[in-house]
């Protein structure tokens, strides 16, 4: 049936006036200083697979539960904020931070941006909420300063995972392997099948600190590990040697183009059958997932070789910088990032496990229920390369050796090395 112009013209007019008085709200609000609509800008490095994803659904709940807000997705590419740090670094540093950003819980976050007295402390969110025992004590403790909480932590990611590609393992009569001689052996019989065995990608170098991370606690056990960061372990001993010389053999089965390759590449790799394995924390699982690969069907996992019972630990949080631009609308994202509901949304799609302990397992796939048992039973490393372990100067000093050893191989000059870093740094 045709309405007559005259009629359809009123209807028409109805619908843009009650689209303009159900809209109003929102323009009030943004007006509410007489200015733009209100903007929460979250800086981030979540811009591969997985992570893309991840952040995207906390958005989408941000969104609808607060409408009148426009959400600024500050990403900077680059694997471990490779490149965000420093960005983030000189915006703090010129006083124009954005309302939120990503920080590692540990050193990363407390060293730097708290020591400097550039966060404001968000105990009350935890306190406000109830959720003081929502979040285990050792991770609370490493958040803290002076009895204060300074960020949320959002997960818990795996750091010592060895990826694998289960078509090559199959057709290769292939088990993953359990230590460094295994390890060794198995890249020898995918090498004489002319399969490279394991994809690297550093071209950002923190991929490489990644792989040292997971070989020196293979080689001298978690407690040892632990002691580097600490003092208590010698960084000239046998042990420091003996990784460098496994990590150099490693090399010499690592895809060609490694340096120019990003860890997400790397992945790729594996999931194309370039190469039948990688060494990525379980953001790799976001990545593979973001594919659509699943669990156990095209990709396998099992804990770097040797580091069985080891979970090397790291968080992703978010603080509240002092200054923030809309304070308010950060303290309800801070708010969202630490809700069982923004955590159960988050991490099935990041490949993380949350940092709630009561969230909901049925959520999380086969992987990050195997994680979550792991991180309950094993013992709990902190990661170096993704900020835990120790404070960012010593990262960074770890970071150029290994940016010279990749290259020359030389496990005297990069032990010398490593041995002086940690005598500066080491408190
Ligand atoms: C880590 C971060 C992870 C993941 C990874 C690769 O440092 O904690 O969430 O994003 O970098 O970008």
């Amino acid at each position: 049936m045709k309405l007559p112009r005259s009629r359809r013209r009123a209807a028409a007019l109805i619908v843009l006036v009650s689209a303009l008085i159900l809209a109003a709200p929102l323009f009030a609000a943004g007006n509410r200083e007489g200015s733009l609509p209100r903007r929460l800008e979250i800086f981030s490095w979540w811009t591969a697979g997985g992570e893309a994803e991840g952040l995207a659904a906390l958005f989408d709940i941000y969104r609808w539960k607060y409408p009148t807000i426009f959400l600024i997705n500050a990403t900077v590419a680059g694997g471990a904020g490779s490149n965000a740090k420093s960005v983030l670094a000189t915006r703090m540093q010129g006083g124009n931070p954005p309302d939120s950003f990503q920080v590692h819980a540990g050193h990363e976050l407390i060293d730097s941006w708290v020591a400097a007295g550039k966060m404001e402390p968000v105990t009350f969110i935890f306190r406000d909420n109830g959720w003081l025992n929502k979040f285990p004590r050792g991770l609370i403790d490493i958040i803290s300063f002076k009895g204060e909480i300074y960020s949320v932590p959002l997960n818990i990611h795996r750091s010592n995972v060895l990826w694998y590609n289960r078509r090559i393992f199959t057709a290769n009569g292939l088990v993953p392997p359990r230590s460094l001689d295994e390890l060794d052996r198995v890249c020898q019989i995918l090498a004489r099948k002319g399969i490279t065995p394991l994809a690297l990608g550093d071209n950002g170098i923190w991929a490489s600190v990644h792989l040292l991370e997971s070989v020196l606690v293979g080689t001298m056990g978690p407690e040892k590990f632990k002691g580097l960061w600490t003092g208590e372990t010698r960084w000239d001993g046998p042990e420091i040697r003996a990784a460098l010389r496994s990590f150099a053999r490693i090399m010499g089965y690592v895809n060609s183009d490694h340096a120019a390759l990003s860890w997400d590449g790397a992945v790729q790799y594996v999931i194309d059958g370039k190469c039948a394995m990688t060494v990525m924390g379980d953001w790799a699982e976001g990545y593979f997932k973001a594919k659509g690969l699943t669990p156990n069907r095209e990709y396998g996992w099992a804990p770097f070789p040797g580091t069985q019972g080891s979970f090397i630990m790291l968080s992703d949080s978010f603080g509240l910088p002092r200054g923030a631009p809309d304070r308010d609308a950060a303290v309800n994202w801070l708010t969202l990032a630490a809700s069982r509901e923004g955590q159960d949304a988050f991490n099935p799609k990041k490949g993380s496990i949350p940092s709630r302990t009561d969230c909901d397992r049925a959520l999380y796939d086969e992987y990050q229920q195997s994680a979550m048992d792991s991180y309950r039973s094993e013992t709990i490393i902190p990661s170096v390369t993704h900020g835990a372990a120790a404070a960012e100067g010593w990262l960074a000093s770890i970071q150029d050796i290994m940016a010279g050893f990749v290259c020359d191989l030389n496990v005297d000059k990069a032990s010398v090395s490593l041995a002086q870093a940690a005598a500066r740094h080491v408190r």
